[in-house]
């Protein structure tokens, strides 16, 4: 399972609501988690394993032996976020190498559906809050670049422009590994 690198149009197309609580979403989350762990991130949305679906998963260790850190949200709705905001680091698998302080509410709360359909709720704050909404800004198409200040946007243009040619290469070198045109940013 690859992860899908900007400016793929997968990172900005509409994400379907899961409707299948079955084996196959399992395996489809268990299989997110593997990609994670193998790059090295705390998270990771679907569609950046070009799956176009509200699901994301997470891990604020990292650390593929804690298991009982993952976290695994279906259909995920934030019905409270702080008033109170942050910068923090953050990065992207979709970006490799490029890192950022993001502003964001510093707790949220959450409604979501397990791997089972099971709704629950969740209030998260900090590190755990900062991945969450980094991740669930992905199902909504919305990437960190959306949210950079402009100053850092300029320091990262080149390394954007890279990935940007690197994606219309892979393109050109690839056709079936990538789908619709390469929209630069
Ligand atoms: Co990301």
């Amino acid at each position: 399972m690859d992860i899908v690198l900007y400016p793929d149009p997968r990172l900005r197309a509409p994400n379907d609501p899961v409707q299948e609580f079955g084996p196959e979403l399992q395996a489809l989350a268990r299989d997110m988690f593997e990609a994670m762990y193998r790059t090295e991130g705390v998270g990771l949305a679907a569609p950046q394993v070009g799956v176009n679906v509200k699901l994301l998963v997470f891990n604020p260790t990292g650390d593929p032996e804690a298991r009982d850190q993952e976290r695994v949200l279906c259909n995920p709705r934030i019905v409270r976020s702080a008033r109170e905001r942050a910068f923090g680091r953050e990065g992207c698998l979709s970006f490799p190498g490029i890192f950022a302080e993001i502003e964001r509410p510093v707790a949220v709360t959450i409604e979501a559906l397990d791997l089972r359909g099971r709704p629950f709720t969740l209030e998260l704050s900090d590190w755990e809050a900062r991945i969450f909404q980094h991740e669930f800004d992905h199902l909504e198409g919305v990437l960190f670049i959306d949210r950079m200040r402009p100053v850092d946007k300029a320091t990262h243009r080149a390394a954007l422009e890279e990935l940007a040619a690197a994606y219309r290469e892979q393109r050109v070198a690839h056709p079936e590994r990538t789908r619709g045109p390469a929209r630069p940013e």
